[in-house]
């Protein structure tokens, strides 16, 4: 949540800040900014609204006007305050030699600005922000920091209560940002002459592969040539350096007209490339894990924590785990678990699923588990994040980055990590014999090529859209693995098209959401195979003769060959036969496609960032 960019170099600092705030757009874009120090002092331009008007804003005042080659930015999702201009950051100091920009939220801001007020300085935001602006404006012009920058900043960041990063530019050192992070992300880029920051690496990626990780409470000095990491009390601290291997394209939107479009695309790349390395000899391999064998052994409950889709893939991994381990998962909110005083010790495993690695619900429960005694093991996309930090062991999705906010090939990603983990458990366990994991395996990498095939469905799905027109309500209905592909699918239409939509369990219909049928009302049905359990499919099939004979339009998916939905389908969607559990990482896709069309019908044309949404929420 709010992207941050940071730069010293030699290229003018503006336009660098700029195209990364183009691209961590997706972080948060109710409002822009960009400060610049060079040779005319600091200057700075911010505006509300997307990072167009900010565009505009800058051609107005003219780019010679914001001359430098260094370089603070900000693209915002707003916590405290309005995303009006004044709220939008950098934030600068009273005296106009500084500037700060942030990501998170200081929790004791409403004190610093009393005792600010109360030493006579006019705060001009909303925010939580402009606080840190003023104090480190006091701390170098005032007192024992005086006129030292780095000190003036540690003495500023040891006030802040929270989870933050923050920037920090001034007049007087115009080849340095000094920068640090408690609890939310912040990357080094090393380049050759230069030097950058961001919140992800989408930030610098076109300038450099080179990172450097900084570890909780970090703080981080850049000039030109040289970054220096210190911890809050300004000794010296280390980073991890690591190559970054997402390349620019995958950064960008690769022909397609939306980031969303292009994610749903690689769907197969992202389950092939989450699956590789992980089956080999015969075994399951959790290689980026540091639980052992005799670990997985002892664990006597499943505990899946998680936000949104990530939460709807944890639902799979609950059906997948019980049904191959046979012990108890359980699986929560992530906002609610730590809340609840659930039931853990040390033969519990906790399963953290985050594509961000940086949701703060899910760090919350993370830490939560761990004091507890319980073991986590993070799911996460993201390299380098908070989550996998705190947790026990992480096992990586590939799905590479994901812009889109409404996540479509980290949650496939999602649900097939979960099965390598469900299936590494299997076998520690010795509840599935060799062969038995072998044949689930080789039926999982027959997964990418299928969903090739789901893709082609995407005229068929537009059509429909087009059919349907703007709608004010839709159902989803499944059974067993069907019902978190019914809650996704309607996750994905609330968030793009923005009209209201439930998923049920179909078995629900007749204790309540039945009464929500009306004519021509559109509900989707996911059917499972009938080649699985028989009785589960009779079941769904009278669900559908059910709503049908109430009026509504049904939009089917079942798998190719089940011809006993066909009399009851307005509109039938194939996908390829799988087992019953991988039936979800198909049927899944072309909801993703109809919450798009029907978003376009409904004139929200910006389907990457839908309203009110951020890609990492990293507030509670
Ligand atoms: O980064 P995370 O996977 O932790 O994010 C969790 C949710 O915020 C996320 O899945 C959200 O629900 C998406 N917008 C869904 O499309």
């Amino acid at each position: 949540m709010c992207g941050i960019v940071g730069y010293v170099g030699n290229r003018q600092g503006l336009n660098l800040a700029l195209e990364a705030l183009r691209r961590m757009e997706y972080r948060g874009y109710d409002s822009s900014g960009i400060a610049v120090a060079g040779s005319d002092g600091l200057n700075m331009v911010k505006r509300a609204g997307k990072l167009a008007n900010l565009e505009d804003k800058i051609a107005d005042v003219g780019q010679e006007s914001l001359a430098g080659t260094t370089a603070i930015g900000h693209t915002r999702w707003a916590t405290h305050g309005r995303p009006t201009d004044d709220n939008a950051h950098p934030h600068l100091a009273y005296d106009g030699k500084a500037a700060v920009v942030h990501n998170g939220i200081i929790e004791n801001f409403a004190a610093l600005r009393e005792e600010l007020e109360r030493d006579g300085v006019e705060l001009v935001s909303d925010t939580d922000t402009e606080v840190a602006a003023q104090l480190l404006a006091k701390a170098y012009n005032e007192g024992e920091t005086a006129g030292n920058f780095r000190d003036s900043a540690l003495t500023v960041l040891n006030r802040l209560e929270g989870a933050f990063t923050v920037l920090f530019l001034h007049e007087d050192h115009p080849g340095t940002v000094i920068a640090a992070r408690r609890s939310t992300p912040l990357i080094v880029g090393v380049g050759d002459g230069e030097m950058f920051l961001g919140s992800d690496v989408a930030a610098f990626i076109e300038h450099t592969k080179q990172a450097v990780e900084l570890g909780q409470d970090s703080v981080v000095v850049i000039t030109a040539d040289d970054y220096e990491i210190l911890d809050f009390d300004g000794r010296p601290a280390e980073g991890r350096p690591f190559t970054i291997d997402w390349d620019l394209q995958a950064a960008e939107k690769g022909g397609f007209d939306s980031f969303m479009m292009k994610e749903i695309h690689e769907q197969p790349a992202a389950v092939r490339d989450t699956l590789a390395g992980h089956f080999a000899d015969g075994r399951v391999f959790l290689d980026e894990n540091n639980i052992s064998e005799t670990e997985l052994k002892s664990f006597d409950q499943v505990f899946v924590v998680a936000c949104g889709s990530a939460y709807h893939s944890g639902l799979l991994a609950k059906y997948a785990i019980e049904h191959w381990v046979r012990i108890p998962v359980q699986i929560e909110v992530a906002s609610e678990f730590r809340y609840r005083d659930p039931v853990l010790d040390e033969r519990t495993l906790v399963l953290a699923i985050s594509q961000s690695g940086e949701t703060a619900d899910t760090l919350e429960a993370v830490r939560h588990a761990k004091t507890q005694g319980a073991k986590v093991l993070a799911v996460c996309n993201t390299n380098g994040s908070q989550i996998p930090r705190e947790s026990d062991a992480v096992l990586y999705t590939h799905a590479g980055p994901e812009i889109g906010v409404a996540s479509t090939k980290a949650f496939l990603a999602q649900v097939a990590a979960n099965y390598i983990v469900g299936l590494a458990l299997a076998q520690a366990k010795g509840t599935k014999f060799p062969d038995e994991i072998k044949e689930i395996w080789e039926r999982l990498e027959e997964i990418p090529a299928q969903i090739e095939q789901v893709l082609e469905t995407k005229d068929d799905i537009q059509s429909i859209a087009d059919t349907l027109g703007a709608v004010q309500t839709m159902l989803f209905l499944g059974r067993n693995v069907g019902f978190p592909v019914a809650l996704e699918g309607a996750l994905k239409l609330k968030e793009l098209a923005y009209i209201h939509a439930e998923g049920f369990p179909a078995g629900e219909l007749k204790h309540g959401p039945i009464a929500l049928i009306e004519e021509d009302l559109p509900v989707v049905v996911v059917v499972p195979s009938p080649r699985g359990v028989k009785l589960l499919h009779s079941k769904i099939v009278s669900n559908i003769q059910e709503i049908r004979a109430r009026g509504a339009r049904t939009i089917v998916i079942a798998e190719e060959g089940d011809t006993a939905v066909e009399p009851y389908a307005n509109w039938l969607i194939r996908v390829p036969q799988t087992p019953s559990i991988m039936q979800p990482l198909l049927a899944t896709v072309p909801l993703q496609f109809l919450a798009a069309d029907i978003a376009r019908a409904c004139g929200n044309d910006d389907i990457d960032k839908p309203r009110n949404l951020a890609k990492s929420v990293t507030v509670e």
